[in-house]
C-alpha cells in the first residue's frame, strides 16, 4: 500500500530556504519528537530487513539515531560512519562529492570482520553521494552490504537508484 507510512509523512516538515535559497528541506526533528512516531518508524524499518544482520551502519549524525535504535531489534552492533577526523583508531576513508566541493567520511579499519554483514542506516537519501561513498568503504573493509534502509527517499534527486544500480536493496518508508 503506498499510503501505509502516511502518519509518518505528516509528522515531517517542509522548511523553505534551507540551508541555501531554493532548498526545500524535509525536517525530520518534528517525527523525533513523537514518541509513537518514532516508536513505528524504527519498527516498520526493522520488520523492512531481512535476513541475519551483524552490524547496522549509521551515517553521522542524523543516521545515529536511527542505527541505534535498529541494533536491539535486529540483534546487531552498531558501526558509526563519522566525518573525517573525527574517529580516534586507525581510520578508512572515503571522498564524496557535494552539491559544491568535496567531503570525506571514514570508519576505523578494523570495525568489521570479513564478510561481515551490514545493513547501511541513514535518515535520508537525496543524491546518494553519501550513502554511495559509504557502500564503498563498507565494501572496502571487507563488509557485505547489501542492503539500505531510510526513513525519506526524495526520489527526484536519483540516489536509490543509484544505489539499485550499485546492487543494493533499497527501502524507505516515506518518498
Ligand atoms: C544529510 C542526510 C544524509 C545526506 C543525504 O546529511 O542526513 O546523510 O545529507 O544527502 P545525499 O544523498 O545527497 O548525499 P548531512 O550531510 O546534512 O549531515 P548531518 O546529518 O550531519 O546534518
Ligand atoms: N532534509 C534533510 N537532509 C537532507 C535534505 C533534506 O531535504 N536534503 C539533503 N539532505
Amino acid at each position: 500500500n503506498a499510503n501505509a507510512n502516511d502518519d509518518l509523512k505528516a509528522l515531517i516538515r517542509t522548511i523553505p530556504d534551507f540551508p541555501k535559497p531554493g532548498i526545500l528541506f524535509r525536517d525530520i526533528t518534528t517525527l523525533l519528537l513523537n514518541p509513537a512516531g518514532f516508536a513505528a518508524s524504527i519498527a516498520r524499518m526493522a520488520d523492512a530487513t531481512h535476513g541475519p544482520i551483524d552490524l547496522v551502519a549509521g551515517i553521522e549524525a542524523r543516521g545515529f539515531l536511527f542505527a541505534a535504535a535498529l541494533a536491539s531489534p535486529l540483534k546487531a552492533g552498531v558501526l558509526l560512519i563519522r566525518k573525517d577526523g573525527k574517529l580516534p583508531g586507525a581510520t578508512i576513508a572515503e571522498d564524496y562529492a557535494l552539491e559544491y566541493g568535496q567531503d570525506r567520511i571514514a570508519m576505523h579499519a578494523d570495525a568489521l570482520a570479513p564478510g561481515a554483514r551490514v545493513l547501511l542506516v541513514d535518515d535520508l537519501i537525496a543524491t546518494g553521494g553519501t550513502a554511495r561513498a559509504a557502500i564503498r568503504l563498507l565494501r572496502k573493509a571487507g563488509a557485505s552490504v547489501s542492503q539500505a534502509q531510510f526513513l525519506v527517499d526524495l526520489p527526484d534527486l536519483g540516489g536509490a537508484k543509484l544505489l539499485r544500480d550499485d546492487g543494493v536493496d533499497v527501502s524507505a518508508l516515506i518518498s
